[in-house]
């Protein structure tokens, strides 16, 4: 992008600007807003493109609020490409959705040699063996962004979204100083251009940024890519410039010059020159990283690389991409509905971690279940550190050998739940201890159960503190009645101070005896109030999942919620009645039936009613917007990493589709994200389910 010689001239001109008095006529500042601009705008790349700076933070400020200045006394002088224009731009009400002029699609991944050479095979059959080369590329795990320049402008940035559309997100993207607000492609003979990236945060960025907020007593954040991906939709852009974005731009994805035509073919003949001319434009563009390779073990030595070295390198990336390099090719493989033919994702395995099993800890949760919770040296993993991993049950621990003090694998794919993969027996020393399982409740010391064909041992004390306090956490949550202002943290502290004892304490608190406690003003106790009484009008499906009956998610309340008037309907319906409910099997009938027929939750639902509690149906079913799903099954499990699961679930209704929670031969699409587990597994062996993924999904949804 700068020339050594370049360089120093934009070194000295910053140094004589910040030496000279601030212009005084309109001609001066004519000049000196143009130098300014040259100043910082090379001072940005220096540090945001080639991350490290040839100027102190302190004068890099006096340039910029100099130009600031002039901008304000003469302000016929400000420009929409002016450094200035990437401060803050107050609050997007909303994000807009916008078409992509190209679709954004996804990648095809591959695991292994094989299949890769499977993918090689398949281009050579579609473009011949002449003249083939790859580009390499490592793959950045961030949130994609498409950014579009017209003459020479930046104009607008979006999310991916569903590839289709996405989200304007132009004003958060001003902030990110990897992006030139204005980049020369009019040299390229390109008046109008989309170019297509990865919004990342660096790993010593993300640390910084989590070991403040860990002094600041603020919730650490889980792992770069949803952090990245949650501050590009932050309405307040002031608070997205802290987050420590950065664009690292990876595709030109259409570039056109005046009459309308395509460039990329012509002007452009391949991905790497169009590498190459991203960077020279200024773009954070992965010129150094990539490696050009004319065969597929020439490709896999590259990967295989990649993979050592990945932890050493400044951004997280969960594997390579191989693209063919030639732009005529890739026109000549097309794409399918999903991916271009002429790209493939190579997936790095999951990065592992070894540590010390210090000690096990048994947790009591709100259904009596005793889970075993190892207790490890704290061992940093995948971008976060990772001290208490869950064990799940007993069998779990036989099963793998787990010993006190053994060293144990750890595992994590993408920001999916730690594991223990296994234990290292070739350093044990014979003083490791069996994990001693308990046979008495640790909260209340009751003895404990476990049903016959069950893994679990439970508490089946309905008075356990433990499980009380659970039962009610549960009740307030998100997933469940929602009650805005009343977390896990104030929910322990009201039940220490006993100003809740039972669920049905919610209701009526004594607001009076909060106003009291250490830290709660008349305001904090009036949002209270407000959270409190708004749930009180939630629909019943939010109440039947707060029940926390077993078996019984959110999707399974919403459909038992539309069979009844009223929740207390189901204590006069038998088993059978309910098996007969779509998705209700024998297991999910009998947990339902057994709490409808126990006295204390019947009076529970009464006095809920009493207290106002909504306990009714309410009309305001979803009306599906388009039959695209058509009455098809759903069931999503792993990792949604493109929407969550209630924005998925909505999007199935919305659709026309209807979800089910298990695996069985009702189901017709199982969508599987990273680290999808044993409904996975199921599900692969039923030969009318298929498995598909996020992008797939959203594909069918148009
Ligand atoms: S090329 C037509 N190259 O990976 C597909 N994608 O499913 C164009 N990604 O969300 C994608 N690094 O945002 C490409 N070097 C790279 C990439 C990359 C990360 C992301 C991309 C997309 C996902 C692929």
């Amino acid at each position: 992008m700068y020339t050594a010689a370049q360089e120093r001239e934009y070194l000295d001109l910053s140094h004589r600007l910040l030496a000279s008095p601030i212009a005084q006529n309109q001609e001066a500042a004519d000049k000196e807003v143009s130098d300014l601009r040259d100043a910082i705008k090379y001072h940005d790349w220096r540090y945001y493109v080639q991350s490290e700076a040839v100027v102190s933070d302190y004068d890099y400020d006096q340039l910029f609020k100099r130009l600031k200045q002039i901008e304000a006394n003469y302000p016929a002088l400000q420009t929409p490409d002016s450094p200035t224009q990437r401060v803050a731009q107050g609050l997007t009400e909303e994000f807009v959705a916008v078409e992509h002029n190209l679709p954004m699609l996804s990648l095809d991944n591959s695991y292994n040699e094989e299949d890769l050479t499977e993918f090689d095979n398949r281009l050579r059959k579609l473009v011949g063996n002449e003249g083939i080369e790859y580009c390499v590329e490592p793959k950045f795990d961030g949130s994609s962004i498409a950014i579009v320049y017209e003459n020479d402008l930046m104009v607008r940035a979006a999310t991916r979204g569903d590839g289709v559309m996405g989200e304007d997100i132009t004003n958060n993207a001003k902030v990110i100083k990897s992006i030139p607000l204005r980049a020369e492609f009019s040299k390229y003979g390109i008046v109008k251009a989309e170019v297509r990236g990865e919004v990342v945060i660096r790993n010593e960025v993300f640390a910084e940024m989590n070991e403040k907020r860990r002094e600041q007593g603020l919730k650490t954040f889980q792992n770069s890519r949803n952090t990245a991906s949650g501050a590009l939709r932050l309405k307040d852009s002031a608070e997205v410039a802290r987050r420590g974005l950065e664009a690292v731009i990876y595709q030109i994805g259409y570039a056109i010059d005046k009459d309308g035509n395509n460039v990329l073919g012509r002007g452009l003949k391949t991905h790497f020159e169009s590498i190459e001319t991203l960077h020279k434009l200024g773009f954070n563009a992965p010129v150094k990283e990539i490696g050009l390779y004319p065969t597929i073990p020439q490709v896999v030595a590259h990967v295989g690389n990649w993979e050592e070295k990945r932890n050493a390198y400044p951004i997280e990336i969960d594997g390579m991409v191989i693209k063919l390099n030639d732009y005529q090719k890739q026109q000549e493989t097309g794409s399918t509905a999903h991916h271009p033919r002429w790209a493939i994702a190579f997936k790095f395995k999951a990065r592992q971690a070894q540590s010390i099993l210090e000690r096990v800890e048994f947790q009591v949760g709100r259904t009596g279940a005793v889970t075993p919770v190892a207790k490890i040296t704290p061992v940093p993993l995948a971008g976060v550190t990772i001290s208490s991993i869950s064990l799940h049950n007993e069998d779990f621990i036989l099963e793998k050998d787990i010993k006190i003090g053994d060293t144990v694998v750890v595992e994590r794919a993408g920001d999916v739940i730690p594991y223990i993969a296994g234990v290292v027996t070739t350093t044990r020393t014979g003083a490791e201890t069996a994990i001693d399982f308990p046979r008495e409740c640790p909260s209340c010391n009751s003895t404990l159960v476990k049903p016959e064909g069950e893994a679990i041992w439970r508490c089946v004390n309905i008075e356990c503190p433990v499980q009380q306090e659970e039962r009610v956490i549960h009740f307030v949550s998100k997933g469940a009645m929602d009650i805005d202002g009343l977390g896990k943290d104030i929910v322990k502290r009201f039940m220490a101070e006993g100003i809740i004892n039972q669920l049905e304490d919610i209701y009526q608190l004594d607001y009076d005896r909060i106003l009291a406690l250490e830290g709660w003003k008349a305001k904090s106790v009036a949002n209270l109030k407000v959270g409190i009484e708004a749930s009180k009008n939630h629909p019943l499906w939010r109440l039947i999942t707060a029940l926390g009956i077993r078996h019984i998610g959110a999707t399974t309340a919403k459909v038992l919620a539309k069979k009844v008037g009223s929740a207390l309907d189901f204590e006069n319906w038998t088993q059978e009645q309910l098996m007969e409910v779509d998705e209700v099997g024998p297991k999910v009938a009998e947990s339902v039936y057994e709490f409808f027929h126990t006295e204390a939750n019947i009076e529970l639902l009464k006095k809920l009613k009493e207290l106002g509690v909504n306990i009714e149906t309410q009309l305001e079913e979803v009306v599906p917007a388009n039959n695209k799903l058509d009455g098809k099954s759903f069931l999503f499990t792993g990792t949604l990493t493109k929407f969550t699961r209630d924005e998925a679930q909505a999007l199935v209704e919305q659709n026309g589709g209807k979800l089910i929670s298990g695996v069985s031969k009702n189901l017709d699409y199982l969508v599987a994200g990273p680290g999808a587990g044993s409904k996975l597994t199921k599900a692969q062996s039923l030969p009318t389910v298929q498995v598909i993924d996020e992008d797939a999904f959203l594909e069918m949804i148009g």
